[in-house]
């Protein structure tokens, strides 16, 4: 594509602009009345949201790698089909790290702009019943995200797990609490998987925190009193939650990730993971639907 940008244009409001991003991947740039938004094809990634008048939504790495079968390190990566470390296997599944195509653009007429990606047939998914993946994301006043996943097989179960493993700006991780786990289990990945029990009402960050809270399907805050924003999570189709920042030491360890950045970012990732993996039964879709909307304190 070079330079190139491609305009796709409506009468609606709403654009969406096709245009290389960095590392020369092809990116959406997605402009609507109330927000921007950055999306790559490469992972289906959303790098970017923005709503106007206030600070970028999703943490993107200084030091983030843009290149093929690299995941970029910040924003959503879309975790599919497993969720972590696989034998042999790359960690947190491929979809992360394939071109997926463009397959529908729509701008409505009240301004909202939808676009929905497909993952491309791809060898590693050989090891799998049939199945496509499609990702329909919404912009407008708040971001709304959907992983559809069919088994198209006529006789076997798509067993898979699932994750939207979203990266949150912050002002200051010390300012930030997240609201909504209280009372649920969770394996704490920090002490070996060991599981547990949240007993506040609120998780505040003082070290490591990498947390797979089971059976949650409530709205999940994150409070950034830094910032003064609250964001709200909004999901169906999810029943885990997951809470990680990485904090010093693994900072530190992570190429593709500066040293200080854990001070900036909290990923609170929704999916369906470890015992909550899906089951799909032959000829099936699940849908993982995330709504993302922020107001300022
Ligand atoms: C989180 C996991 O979801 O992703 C962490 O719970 C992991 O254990 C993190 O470190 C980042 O994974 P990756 O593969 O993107 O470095």
């Amino acid at each position: 594509m070079g330079d190139a940008k491609v305009e796709l244009t409506t009468n609606a409001p709403g654009k969406v602009t096709f245009m290389d991003g960095c590392g020369d991947l092809p990116m959406l740039e997605v402009t609507t009345l109330w927000s921007t938004a950055e999306i790559y094809l490469h992972g289906a990634h959303v790098t970017h949201f923005r709503k106007q008048g206030e600070p970028p939504l999703l943490f993107l790495s200084q030091c983030s790698r843009f290149a093929e079968q690299q995941p970029i390190r910040g924003g959503i990566p879309v975790i599919f089909p497993w969720f972590g470390a696989r034998e042999g296997m790359a960690q947190h599944g491929f979809a992360r790290v394939k071109l997926w195509e463009l397959k529908e653009f729509a701008p409505a007429p009240d301004g909202s702009v939808s676009l929905r990606l497909r993952l491309p047939d791809v060898p590693e998914g050989s090891s799998f019943p049939p199945f496509t993946a499609d990702y329909i994301l919404t912009v407008n006043d708040a971001l709304t995200l959907q992983l559809a996943v069919t088994n198209n097989s006529p006789d076997e179960i798509l067993s898979f797990e699932n994750c939207l493993h979203t990266y949150f700006e912050v002002g200051d991780i010390t300012a930030v609490s997240i609201q909504g786990l209280k009372g649920a289990s969770y394996l704490d990945k920090v002490a070996g998987f060991a599981q547990k029990t949240e007993m506040d009402d609120a998780i505040r960050f003082g070290s490591e925190i990498d947390r797979i809270y089971l059976n949650t399907s409530e709205p999940v805050e994150i409070i950034d009193t830094r910032i003064g924003r609250r964001i709200r999570i909004e999901k169906q189709g999810s029943l885990s939650t997951v809470v990680w920042n990485p904090w010093i030491s693994k900072s530190q360890q992570m190429p593709d990730f500066g040293n200080e950045e854990y001070e900036r970012m909290v990923c609170v990732e929704s999916g369906n993971v470890a015992s909550n993996m899906v089951k799909l039964p032959p000829g099936e879709t699940s849908r993982l639907t995330v709504k993302l909307s922020t107001s300022m304190l």
